[in-house]
């Protein structure tokens, strides 16, 4: 027995000496700012500090509840006193300019910074960030969110909160279109670029502005989809899925981060001292602060982790969020709680730190009003090029689900067509869920696109069918009121027998997705799948063009409709884009960054699944992981997208069947055109990790490559692997890379790929 327990060990032992250990960087300070903050530091009170803690909205744009105490012309002094390090919602140079003043007039001057929800544009809105994710496109992401910088901050602005980095892998959760989708890897990637299209090369140049890393962590994983909710997800699961995105935001210098409003595993994310000063501050050396969610700290007494706010403030602070948003914690009582010992001033310090050098780094003290001019303000929002360049990301973001006999796309000759739907004149969902400072922007629609582009002599007709909802919902409304009147139908029905082909337009309006939309429910809303049906039963070929801020549950529809077009929410010319597409001017090249089930009772679904023990391996044994009632199947897999273009995937290479540790392993595809358009493919590569200690995903994205292949032609895509795409993080939540066996899988999507193996030595 003894010698079996030694053996056992000995085993252990060398399993864990043959991984390797993969170091993580740690940031680099500048000493000239280093220097700048002390003698700063030095000569501030404790209530100065405090100040630089505190953040104030402004408080007629409120986005969450207002503060009990709506003391507003107090918080206007509270700044001239040097109490207020911070806002939010404060737009344009006008306003800015006023609250930057009453900063300067502190008895140091210290600069607020001022910071804005810049989710998909400022003014320009830009596809959803899911639509982003959905372009594959690293350049045309980082371009989008330089644009959204080069918009706020012409408007005043040095601070956005955003990217959204959280993960999700449950499209009931309505934020799910804020963010990259359900994978670390693209996560990841995208992550880099919207820090990198905010920040640019230079903090401290008046055109850029810092990111803000959100929301840390886990927040995507609300247990039922539920906003707000509690998470629960395993060690392993945090480390290997979770947090990959946001370690990715620190390794691209991201200024700020924003915790969440959840418990992770039983722990508020707000004042989590292991995510927090453990994981991000000790573990990665990021030197950047911390900003609260709006009254995250205040609500850390609802879940009844603090008996009052008192206690909330000790928490937050000692938890290293540096700036108290909207909860007035800080406020009121961090200073007491100073003086009895239970916040020592050091980690005060450590705080306003942080959130100085931030300042420094942005040149806010070099020049408080960097941002503010009116001119370049005028000449900036709104800008022709970047509304051109909204409408060429848009295009990239559209993801071709269904084509059936290549009906797409449509001749601009076309005798007739027929409009249908409640979104086909629809000018507001393309705006999106955070619009900003869109105000009453309207994005292109689909009717207006389709009648510039077809032909002079293509009849169009319109019928909106029905609505989605009896009244129309607003952000602020509690319930949605679909409608289920079908009186519209019979008009639809008439219009589509008059036309050769049906465009039906259908989907979401833009406040069912973003925060506080929660669906328990994710199908077409309201009586839409009975339009489309009866639209269907007409004979007429049926083309849907889908609008929505999540995937959707539609089998019907997948099942039934000639060509699906998904376009997400596509921002200020989402009706170009669309028409664009439908039309041939522009080859569909997007792909799903999350997977879309065929019913909510699938959920949570992704790719990336654990082989269990008993995977389903379509046989007739009944006791596999499968469900009595459907398929395992998604509707459609992660990284799905057609194309006009038909490509095909052959000769796959890898220049050595073993590998070292040190060695970069080469991957050679050869990617045919095989059709008459030339068209852009993401190739995709994912890897599994055949034995590991832990179990490891079935496949793993782990590159991809977004290519042009001109038609008829044959490219050969080459990818490197080398052991930083081979770790995980072990039950130590050490990164480790194994020996052993890998496959390695290249394709068109998670599903249709092509196989190879090599073995990691040592
Ligand atoms: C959201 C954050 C947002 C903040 C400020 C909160 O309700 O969760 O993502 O940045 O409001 O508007």
């Amino acid at each position: 027995m003894e010698v079996l327990k030694i053996i056992k060990k000995l085993i252990f032992v060398m399993a864990l000496s043959c991984a390797i250990l993969v170091s993580e960087p740690l940031n680099n300070k500048d000493n000239k700012i280093e220097n700048k903050i002390n003698n700063l530091l030095n000569k501030m009170t404790l209530d100065e500090k405090i100040g630089q803690m505190n953040q104030y909205s402004n408080s007629w744009d409120l986005t969450g509840p207002k503060p009990k105490d709506n003391r507003n012309e107090a918080r206007y002094d509270d700044i001239r006193k040097g109490l207020v390090g911070s806002m939010l919602n404060v737009n344009y140079v006008k306003n800015i300019r006023a609250a930057q003043e009453l900063a300067l007039e502190s008895r140091l001057g210290i600069p607020l910074i001022f910071g804005v929800d810049v989710i998909h544009g400022y003014k320009t809105m830009f596809p959803i960030p899911l639509g982003l994710s959905s372009t594959w496109d690293m350049q045309a992401i980082e371009k989008a969110e330089r644009i959204a910088a080069i918009e706020a901050s012409a408007a005043g602005l040095n601070w956005t909160f955003s990217p959204m980095v959280d993960i999700s892998r449950d499209p009931r959760w309505g934020r799910v279109m804020e963010g990259g989708g359900e994978d670390p890897y693209l996560g990841s990637q995208i992550a880099k670029a919207k820090i990198k299209g905010y920040q640019g090369n230079d903090l401290s140049a008046n055109n850029t502005i810092a990111a803000c890393a959100k929301h840390f962590a886990a927040y995507g994983a609300p247990t039922a989809g539920r906003e707000y909710n509690s998470v629960e997800v395993s060690m392993n699961t945090l480390y290997n899925i979770y947090l990959p995105p946001f370690k990715a935001c620190v390794d691209a210098g991201a200024l700020t981060f924003m915790n969440g409003f959840h418990t992770l595993n039983g722990i508020p994310a707000t004042g989590n001292q292991f995510l927090v000063n453990d994981i991000l501050h000790d573990k990665w050396g990021w030197d950047g602060f911390m900003v609260s969610d709006w009254g995250s700290i205040g609500e850390l007494q609802v879940h009844g982790t603090a008996k009052d706010l008192k206690q909330t403030a000790e928490i937050g602070a000692n938890g290293s969020t540096d700036m108290d948003m909207e909860s007035l914690a800080y406020f009121k009582h961090l200073k007491e709680l100073v003086i009895e010992g239970k916040v020592k001033e050091e980690k005060i310090n450590d705080s306003v730190r942080r959130i100085l050098r931030a300042k420094f780094k942005l040149g806010l003290f070099d020049d408080p009003y960097r941002y503010c001019n009116e001119e370049r303000q005028k000449k900036t929002l709104l800008a022709d090029e970047h509304k051109k360049a909204s409408l060429d990301v848009a295009k990239k973001s559209l993801v071709l689900l269904k084509n059936e006999k290549s009906i797409l796309p449509l001749s601009k000759n076309i005798k007739s067509i027929a409009l249908i739907g409640p979104l086909v004149k629809d000018t507001d969902a393309g705006i999106g869920g955070w619009s900003c400072q869109a105000g009453d922007e309207k994005a292109v629609s689909v009717y207006e696109s389709m009648e510039r582009n077809l032909s002079k002599n293509t009849k169009i007709f319109y019928a909106k069918g029905c609505e989605i909802y009896g009244k129309e919902r607003t952000r602020y409304d509690l319930k949605i009121d679909l409608d289920e009147n079908k009186s519209g139908f019979a008009k639809a029905i008439k219009t589509a027998k008059k036309a050769d082909v049906v465009i039906a337009v259908v989907g979401e309006t833009r406040h069912m997705s973003g925060e506080a939309s929660s669906r328990m429910n994710i199908d077409l809303p309201g009586v839409q799948k009975e339009l489309l049906m009866e639209l269907k039963k007409t004979g007429k070929p049926l083309i849907v063009v889908l609008m929505n801020g999540r995937p959707l549950t539609i089998p019907w529809t997948a099942e039934n409709a000639d060509a699906i077009l998904e376009t997400w929410f596509a921002g200020h010319m989402a009706g170009d884009a669309i028409a664009s597409v439908l039309l041939g001017d522009y080859n569909p090249s997007g792909k799903l960054p999350m997977t879309f089930p065929r019913t909510v009772g699938q959920i949570p679904i992704y790719y990336n699944q654990l082989s269990t023990g008993r995977p389903d391996n379509n046989t007739d044994w009944p006791y596999l992981s499968k469900y009595i009632d459907g398929s395992n199947k998604p509707q459609y897999p992660f990284g799905f997208g057609l194309s006009y273009s038909n490509f095909e995937y052959s000769n796959m290479k890898i220049d050595k069947s073993e590998m070292r540790m040190d060695d970069i392993l080469k991957i050679n595809i050869d990617v045919t055109n095989n059709s008459k358009i030339d068209g852009e493919e993401v190739v995709q590569l994912y890897i599994h990790d055949l034995v590991a200690k832990i179990a490891r995903p079935i496949k793993e994205l782990k590159g991809f490559q977004k290519v042009m292949i001109k038609a008829g032609e044959t490219r050969t895509v080459e990818f490197e692997i080398s052991k930083h795409d081979l770790f995980y993080y072990n039950d130590k939540y050490e990164k480790v890379c194994e020996p052993g066996e890998f496959e390695i899988m290249v394709g068109t999507n998670s599903n249709d790929v092509v196989t190879a193996k090599f073995t990691l030595n040592k």
